[in-house]
């Protein structure tokens, strides 16, 4: 049964989930996570879903204001998608951000995930943009403690 935690920043779960980040997100596109300017994620909220040390998910919340997050950089292992891992971790991490009086989320989507986002709930704000190269948009959810 894999367990969900949070991750500490610069501790090895944390380089774990830059690796995961980095396979995931980063490499098909061409771009090197570990080029980019790491320092703010110091003060960001780092959760992950792990099978004993195996790193499944993971996720980053950045806070934007004291009641609201940018969830940012959700990953899923390649050979794990699709098996409701995904949604196990936003299913842990909403309650997190809940109990540390977070009531807003936002995203920026892949347009091609926006699917897997609607399933739990968020609903897009706005039209289409570019990030890293690919279309995104944005979306938000309330969360009710
Ligand atoms: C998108 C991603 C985070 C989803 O996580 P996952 O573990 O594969 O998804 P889950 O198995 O938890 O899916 C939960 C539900 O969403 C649906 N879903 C998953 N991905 C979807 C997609 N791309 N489009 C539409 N629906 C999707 C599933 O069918 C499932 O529906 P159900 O519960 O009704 O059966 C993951 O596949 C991933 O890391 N993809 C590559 C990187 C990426 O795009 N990250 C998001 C950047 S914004």
């Amino acid at each position: 049964m894999p367990q969900f935690r949070e991750i500490a920043h610069n501790s090895d779960d944390y380089r774990r989930a830059c690796r995961l980040r980095q396979a995931v997100l980063r490499s098909p596109l061409g771009l090197d996570l570990f080029q980019e300017d790491l320092a703010g994620e110091a003060d960001q909220l780092h959760f992950g879903l792990f099978e004993a040390a195996e790193l499944l998910a993971c996720v980053v919340a950045k806070p934007t204001s004291p009641t609201a997050v940018q969830l940012r950089q959700m990953a899923v292992d390649p050979t794990q998608q699709g098996r409701g891992y995904g949604r196990r971790l936003l299913g842990s991490v909403e309650p997190a951000l809940v109990e540390r009086g977070y009531t807003s989320v936002t995203l920026h989507a892949r347009v091609p995930a926006i699917g897997f986002y609607e399933k739990l709930g968020y609903r897009l704000v706005g039209g289409e943009f570019e990030e890293v190269g690919i279309a995104h948009v944005e979306m938000q959810k309330d969360l009710d403690g």
